[in-house]
């Protein structure tokens, strides 16, 4: 038996910039992201029983079992699971390798701690996980190009989790430029520490950038790729990060969710130093001052009625990482 454990990190985006969309219907992004300290973990499992099995546990902050969200992962189409769409792609190339014998079948395990449906990538992060995890599992010997590559063709924030730290992403936001690591590696970036304000609801992207079609792609500003000067800002302290968070999803999400203008409302009020929405929402990103200060803008914005729950969250955090191999 082969065991290993992985984990990758949910992001937040600094910037999002999206154009008219392309004619296979994505739109081409300038985005800079920040991989978060919330993790996914990924432990992945040689069976003697063929196929792909996956169980996931949710996690409240405290540590708690989310057993709402446990639940409604269990009925999720395992199918539609990025952790066992991506162990089925390496689990093909597998076959053909020394681990032959050793890939027919696989189980997954994820220990789930970036909410769902939240616009902070918990399913693109399953992704990251799950393909380092399985390529440490089966030998495989991928690189980061080609892992990369994988992972884009799984969801356009997959290779985002897979670099962590600061990444500008062109194209549709899976094309990665790492412009800061992830803590404990240069340690020359400041921290970032936000409180992430979840929605009672989830949002769906798709529907997002629908309603960015319909009233704000035609007076979108320009794709420009950050300056070295914005570049430089959005790896400082929380000050100047605070004078350049942009999103141009934020506008078509707030006209389907009204009531996230309230939470949005209620964090300034508080004292977050600057307020956006995370990817397309619902989430709500505040900044924060300090690991401190975003406790307490927590404590106060749980109290929101528009708010399910605060959660702290620091960047830049590594991007995925094997934890730990097992064999017996
Ligand atoms: O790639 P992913 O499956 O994460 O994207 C989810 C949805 O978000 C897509 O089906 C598309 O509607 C929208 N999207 C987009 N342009 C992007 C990324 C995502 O329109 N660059």
């Amino acid at each position: 038996m082969r065991e290993v454990r992985a984990s990758a990190p949910g992001k937040v985006n600094l910037t999002l910039r999206v154009g008219p969309p392309t004619p296979d219907g994505y739109h081409p992004l300038v985005t800079v992201f920040e991989a978060l300290s919330l993790r996914e973990t990924v432990t992945v499992r040689t069976s003697k029983t063929p196929g792909v099995r996956v169980e996931t546990i949710a996690y409240l902050p405290d540590g708690r079992v989310d057993e709402a969200t446990t639940a409604a992962m269990a009925d999720l189409d395992p199918g539609s699971h990025l952790a066992v769409r991506a162990a089925r792609i390496l689990q093909r190339l597998a076959a053909a390798g020394p681990w032959a014998s050793t890939a027919a079948g696989v189980s997954i395990r994820v220990d789930k701690r970036v909410p769902v449906a939240g616009g902070m990538a918990g399913g693109s992060a399953d992704a990251a996980a799950a393909l380092v995890a399985c390529n440490q599992l089966w030998d495989l010997g991928l690189g980061a190009d080609q892992l990369q590559a994988i992972g884009r063709s799984l969801g356009a924030d997959v290779p985002a989790c897979l670099v962590g730290g600061i990444a500008l992403g062109t194209g549709r936001g899976d094309r990665m430029r790492v412009l800061a690591d992830g803590e404990g590696e240069a340690g020359n970036t400041s921290a970032h520490h936000w409180v992430m304000l979840l929605a009672h609801e989830g949002l769906s992207t798709p529907e997002v950038f629908r309603e960015f079609d319909r009233i704000d792609a035609a007076r979108a500003p320009g794709l420009a790729e950050p300056t070295p000067e914005e570049t430089r800002a959005l790896r400082s302290g929380p000050e100047e990060l605070s004078q350049r968070l942009v999103n141009d999803l934020q506008a078509p999400a707030l006209r389907l969710r009204p009531e996230l203008a309230r939470t949005m409302e209620a964090a300034r009020r508080a004292g977050a130093l600057a307020v956006t929405l995370s990817g397309s929402g619902p989430t709500v990103a505040a900044l924060a001052r300090d690991a401190e200060h975003a406790q307490d803008l927590a404590r106060v914005l749980e109290a929101e009625d528009t708010v399910a729950r605060a959660v702290c969250a620091s960047g830049p955090a590594r991007g995925a990482v094997v934890e730990e191999t097992e064999v017996n």
